[in-house]
Parts: structure tokens; C-alpha cells; sequence
């Protein structure tokens, strides 16, 4: 584990691997999701986190973007050349999902790191409708608009808390399971990890 784990610092740095690995060990170990085999890593950007768990765990990874970086691209065919055993495993799909839904995946999980602003919620609501587990590690609050509206709870001061307590009781109110935790590898205001379980 200390090798893939040395392995993985290298590719996507010593930064994101200390964010990756706390947000990971937040949900690795829950029982509920151990039949999980598909990890949809919503907003996936430069696709670390995906590639992450696919050099982890035996899952299957679909990214989602609504755009391609190069970066990603540089990345994936990295793990082509280097990891070709893992990456029949892996699927980016562009996708920009305020336009279109989420597939819907059997045994999946939908993950959204820094899904900024609404782009959570909409994780929120294509997952809550399917009835689907999901993570989220929410940030740039104000972009924020979706809870806000039909919302009767007083703002009280600090954006960020207000808008997860919307979507924590909002979840709460649909899923059997909620846990809202604040991370400590991670900057103030992009620090709180929702993991819900239906
Ligand atoms: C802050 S980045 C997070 C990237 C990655 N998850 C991470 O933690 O490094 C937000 C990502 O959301 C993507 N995005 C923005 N709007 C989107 C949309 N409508 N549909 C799909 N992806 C979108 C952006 O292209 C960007 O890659």
C-alpha cells in the first residue's frame, strides 16, 4: 500500500494525495456501500480522484465533464502506457449535467469533489430521484442558487453552513443515512464532505 501510495503522490502530487486520501477514508469503510462496482466521478475534471480509486479498488470509473483538459487527457494516457490492466475500467464522458442527467448505474456511487455551487445540488437531485448513494465535497458557495429559493430557515451569517445545513436536511429528509463532516486537509470553505446513503 505505501508503494501505490508513493506511486500515486507522483502522478497527481503530494497536495491533492493528503485531500484524496481523507476524503477516502471518510467512505471506504462504510458497510453500506460495499457492494458499490461503479464510482461516477461527477465534474471530474483533471480525473485525479477517479484514477485514484481505480488504482485502490476494484471499481469501475466513469468521468464526467463538460470538458476534457488536457490535463486529463495527458493523465489517462499515462495510466494507458503505464497501468493498460486498470483502464479497461475507466470511461471519461463528456457530459455537461445542467443540461443533461447523470446515467443511472446500477451498485454505482456518484461523487462530486468540488462540484462547485449548484453543480452539487445537481448531484443531489439526479441522485435523490434514482435513489442512488452519493458524495459530495461542495465549494464556491456562491454560486449557489437552487435551496435558496423555497428556503423558510433564516441565513445566519456563514454561507457555506447555511447552504450544507439546506442540503443535509433536505437529504436527510429522503435518505436513511446522512453524515455531514468537515475535513481537515482541506481549505475553509471547500472542506465539508456529505455522504449520503439511501
Ligand atoms: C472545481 S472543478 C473540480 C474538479 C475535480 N473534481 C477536482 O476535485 O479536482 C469543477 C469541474 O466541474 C466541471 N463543470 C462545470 N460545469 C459543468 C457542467 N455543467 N457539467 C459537467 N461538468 C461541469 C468543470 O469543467 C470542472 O472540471
Amino acid at each position: 500500500m505505501i508503494d501505490l501510495e508513493k506511486k500515486i503522490e507522483l502522478i497527481i502530487g503530494k497536495k491533492y494525495l493528503k485531500k484524496f486520501l481523507e476524503i477516502y477514508e471518510n467512505f471506504s469503510s462504510l458497510d453500506e456501500l460495499s457492494n458499490i462496482n461503479t464510482v461516477i466521478d461527477c465534474c471530474s475534471g483533471n480525473g485525479f480522484f477517479g484514477l485514484y480509486l481505480l488504482l485502490r479498488n476494484k471499481v469501475n470509473i466513469i468521468a464526467i465533464d463538460n470538458n476534457h483538459t488536457k490535463k486529463a487527457e495527458r493523465l489517462e494516457s499515462y495510466f494507458y502506457l503505464n497501468h493498460p490492466d486498470i483502464m479497461d475500467r475507466y470511461k471519461f464522458q463528456k457530459l455537461d449535467i445542467e443540461k443533461y442527467k447523470i446515467p443511472v448505474i446500477e451498485n454505482s456511487i456518484i461523487l462530486g469533489i468540488h462540484a462547485c455551487g449548484d453543480l452539487s445540488d445537481i448531484i443531489i437531485e439526479n441522485s435523490v430521484s434514482n435513489n442512488i448513494p452519493f458524495i459530495i465535497n461542495p465549494c464556491c458557495y456562491n454560486k449557489y442558487k437552487i435551496c435558496w429559493k423555497d428556503s423558510k430557515i433564516k441565513f445566519n451569517g456563514n454561507l457555506g453552513d447555511y447552504v450544507d445545513n439546506l442540503r443535509y436536511n433536505f437529504i436527510k429528509s429522503k435518505y436513511r443515512k446522512v453524515i455531514l463532516k468537515t475535513l481537515n486537509n482541506l481549505k475553509n470553505g471547500s472542506n465539508r464532505l456529505i455522504i449520503a446513503i439511501p
